[in-house]
């Protein structure tokens, strides 16, 4: 019955979201965070839907305030934790036409989670040991080019890069584009601002051209506007893949 019902580009596409940011569990009040708002993920969900798509989005840590916002045919999937981020999408990634990987991923997560609250002990600091989290994105790269059904999925990563002495934001960009195995990625250059909860962003988008890495315009703007921009990016692969 809503306007999206009429023909959009993504008419009949089933789109699967991740936002926000992971939280790694120390004990049951306490955890490793971001500061991931998730209203990137937000904006994109919604530009997903105005463009007629079936959206499912998997929410990590996303504030209730934000997602009241939202067109209620949209699917709401909470998570907390970069494990339960990771089978959730990789259960949504059986249906999924399209998925994009918008959340900030913890890299790490404490080795041992206590399941009563840890006590302080002496006057002594503490180390804690960290192990690697999986890398959600690259196991659904891989797992699409394991099942054949799943070839024509478009899979969209997010890199919010800084640039140092030796390399630019962009480059850091453009091999994190080769490693991924991604159809798009959308970098943000955040070496002289802090894109985390702001509404102000610039993106550009990376994908790839007969095997060369094509990186797109700068669209800068709120996240609505940049989102619209990946949005049409994300119909064009759509469209590759038909012709
Ligand atoms: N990502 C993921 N699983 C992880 C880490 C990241 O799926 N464990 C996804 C993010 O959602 C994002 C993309 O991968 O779409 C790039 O995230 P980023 O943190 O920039 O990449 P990393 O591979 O973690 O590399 P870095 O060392 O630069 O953090
Ligand atoms: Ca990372």
């Amino acid at each position: 019955a809503a306007a999206s019902d009429a023909c959009g580009v993504l008419t009949g596409r089933r789109i699967v979201i991740s936002a926000g940011g992971t939280r790694e569990p120390l004990d049951p009040v306490r955890f490793l965070g971001n500061r991931s708002s998730g209203k990137q993920g937000i904006a994109l969900a919604k530009a997903a839907h105005a463009a007629g798509a079936d959206v499912e989005l998997v929410a990590a840590n996303i504030d209730s305030g934000l997602l009241t916002g939202l067109p209620d045919d949209i699917t709401i999937t909470p998570v907390e934790s970069t494990l339960e981020l990771q089978y959730a999408m990789q259960s949504a990634q059986t249906r999924a036409d399209a998925i994009i990987m918008a959340a900030a991923v913890a890299d790490y997560r404490p080795a041992e989670t206590t399941d009563s609250k840890m006590k302080k002990s002496g006057d002594e600091g503490l180390t804690l040991r960290l192990v690697q989290n999986p890398d959600i994105l690259r196991g659904l790269v891989d797992e699409r080019s394991r099942q054949t059904r799943l070839g024509d999925q478009i899979i969209v990563g997010f890199a919010a890069e800084t640039g140092d002495a030796e390399t630019t934001a962009l480059d850091y960009a453009r091999a994190k584009f080769r490693r991924k195995g991604v159809d798009l990625l959308v970098f943000n250059d955040v070496s002289d601002d802090q894109a985390f909860g702001h509404d102000d962003t610039m993106v550009q988008i990376i994908t790839s051209d007969a095997g060369d890495i094509n990186v797109g315009e700068e669209f800068h703007g709120s996240k609505d506007h940049v989102s619209q921009k990946v949005i049409a990016a994300l119909s064009d692969q759509f469209t590759h893949v038909e012709s």
